[in-house]
């Protein structure tokens, strides 16, 4: 079983999302488990009982007055129950640190919301890319009381929405340094996803990879008759 986490990011408009949601009826998947993360807006619409459903961020704060943002109550109250916290475009493009990540993955866990922590390496990180991944997950599990219940998303940023993945060699090495890292100093077993130019072309490459317990996909995702194939090549 696979765990296949949509990430549609700010993508989609109303009308695409409604055709988007008539087609998703027609996709099942019986040894895998699939997460559709659309817009906010989008959450009503996704009322299928062949998927969950998940956010691509929270606020760090309950309900409450904080114009604009998004709460973790709000998101429960839509049947939510995966969140994305602590994505590359957040961390880099808005300056998410891992205390603020820290806080929205603390406050999924209070509301039984399972946190998908995203972590990984810049380009020019890529030498000493150990140190960052430690960094990212030490600052959230450290802090956590129920860590096990985590799932990591491995996503090289290098790799995000450019075609560039990483050899498999390459994947497998990094996911068991970070199961091994989570296992040693946690004493935890956490689910490790791969994401990054995730696509219909390479997953019959990427399936081979051992530690893989699934995937985040971006670019695909929009795209039902490509993730169908993902899907399908990932049900065997
Ligand atoms: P991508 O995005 O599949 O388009 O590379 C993955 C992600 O950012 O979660």
């Amino acid at each position: 079983m696979k765990l296949i986490i949509s990430n549609h990011k700010m993508n989609l408009t109303v009308d695409q999302v409604k055709e988007y949601v008539e087609k998703l009826k027609t996709i099942n998947s019986s040894n895998n488990k699939l997460v559709f993360c659309p817009s906010y807006l989008y959450l009503p619409y996704f009322k299928g009982d062949n998927y969950s459903l998940g956010c691509q961020n929270v606020a760090d704060r309950h309900m409450g007055a904080l114009t604009g943002e998004i709460s973790i109550e709000q998101v429960k109250s839509l049947s939510v129950e995966y969140a994305i916290i602590g994505h590359s475009e957040r961390r880099n493009i808005l300056n998410e640190t891992n205390e603020l990540i820290q806080k929205k993955v603390t406050l999924c866990l209070e509301h039984d919301i399972t946190p998908v922590l995203c972590i990984g390496e810049k380009e020019e990180e890529m030498s000493y890319k150990e140190q960052i991944l430690e960094e990212e997950i030490k600052s959230v599990f450290s802090n956590v009381s129920n860590p096990e219940r985590i799932v990591i998303a491995y996503e090289p940023i290098w790799a995000i929405g450019t075609g560039k993945v990483p050899t498999n060699e390459e994947i497998n090495q990094t996911l068991l340094f970070i199961k091994n890292y989570i296992k040693d100093n946690f004493q935890v077993d956490c689910l490790t996803l791969y994401g990054g130019s995730v696509s219909d072309k390479n997953i019959i490459e990427l399936k081979e990879v051992p530690s893989i317990d699934g995937y985040l996909i971006g670019g695909t995702s929009l795209d039902l008759s490509k993730l169908k194939v993902v899907i399908q090549e990932l049900e065997g």
